[in-house]
């Protein structure tokens, strides 16, 4: 008897750009596409794998030992350049390659960690929150809402891989110093790249300004922990749009309280999408947005398209047994 020749079968579990579904159907991929408007746990994806041999899956989502041990899986997109909602591990053991989207939100999440330190420093939501409360009565000399400097001030960049890079860029176009940490000095960074590698506690005590762009794994969980809040300069501000967990929020909630430091602006949270009630609250050099590093409407298309084209040349590299 002739064996039934089966389409490749493969379950997206958050919606995606449809330009980018289509080009998985044009492959000739079957699609079960769930268009969860919530993040699945991985029992949830499991049940919904069946025989499908590739999973297009994103950030919020949970990929672990139980759904890479899923006879047939083969491949797992991830629509994100971070892949720690995903066991690499178990993925490595069980033989299912893993695809992600890195490069094309490197200058969207550079934009966006500048647009924060800028927020931050020169207190942007504040004057415009004062505005709208009929606060503002005209120019005063001895403002209240002083800003910071940026030109002339020093940015301690920890992580220093594509989007690290690209913060160093504008932060050298703005007149700054830059400080980076990584775990070895870096021989590879463009020479008009002028940033000094330092150990953590170095640039930590030395810059007005620290910012992360680190993956988050075993060694960068809670990085910036109270001792590290405490080797800050009081004046100084910390800015994160890599992972939540880098910081210890609540160890941040403190330093913020007693003026260990002088602000933060985040776009990640440790329990996301919880955030710690202190930074709700506080207002005052405090800017929080909502995971938005790659959100623009290009780079998140891009971000769909990169997935998927990564699946399909994996699934055509590693044809089925
Ligand atoms: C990623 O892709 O990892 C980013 O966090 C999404 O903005």
């Amino acid at each position: 008897m002739t064996p039934v020749s089966r389409r490749p079968a493969v379950l997206v579990t958050q919606p995606i750009h449809r330009s980018a579904s289509a080009k998985m159907v044009s492959a000739g991929l079957e699609v079960t596409d769930l268009a969860s408007p919530v993040p699945l746990t991985s029992d949830e994806i499991v049940q919904r794998l069946g025989e499908a041999q590739a999973l297009v899956c994103q950030l919020t989502d949970r990929v672990d030992e139980h759904v890479l041990s899923q006879p047939g899986l083969r491949v797992v997109a991830t629509v994100s350049a971070g892949m720690d909602h995903i066991d690499l591990e178990a993925a490595r053991v069980h033989g299912v390659h893993v695809v992600n989207t890195p490069d094309v939100l490197t200058e969207a999440t550079a934009d966006l960690t500048f647009a924060l330190l800028m927020a931050v420093a020169r207190r942007i939501t504040e004057s415009d929150a004062l505005i709208r409360s009929g606060g503002f009565h005209g120019w005063k000399l001895l403002d209240e809402l002083m800003g910071a400097d940026i030109a002339g001030a020093t940015l301690g960049i920890v992580g220093m891989g594509r989007i690290g890079q690209a913060v160093g860029r504008r932060a050298a176009a703005f007149g700054m110093s830059v400080l980076y940490h990584s775990r070895r000095p870096r021989t590879d960074l463009p020479a008009q790249l002028e940033a000094r590698h330092a150990p953590l506690s170095e640039l930590l005590k030395s810059s007005d300004f620290v910012s992360l762009h680190a993956p988050l794994t075993e060694d960068t969980h809670h990085i910036i922990d109270a001792r590290a809040l405490a080797m800050m300069q009081p004046h100084a501000y910390l800015i994160n749009t890599s992972r939540g967990p880098l910081i210890d929020e609540a160890a941040l909630a403190e330093a913020l309280v007693a003026g260990r430091i002088a602000g933060a602006a985040l776009d990640v949270f440790e329990h996301e999408p919880r955030v710690h009630p202190v930074l709700l609250e506080r207002t005052e050099r405090v800017v929080l947005t909502a995971h938005a590093g790659s959100a623009t409407a290009r780079t998140r298309e891009r971000m769909s398209h990169l997935a998927v084209d990564g699946l399909l040349r994996a699934l055509a590299a590693q044809p089925a047994a």
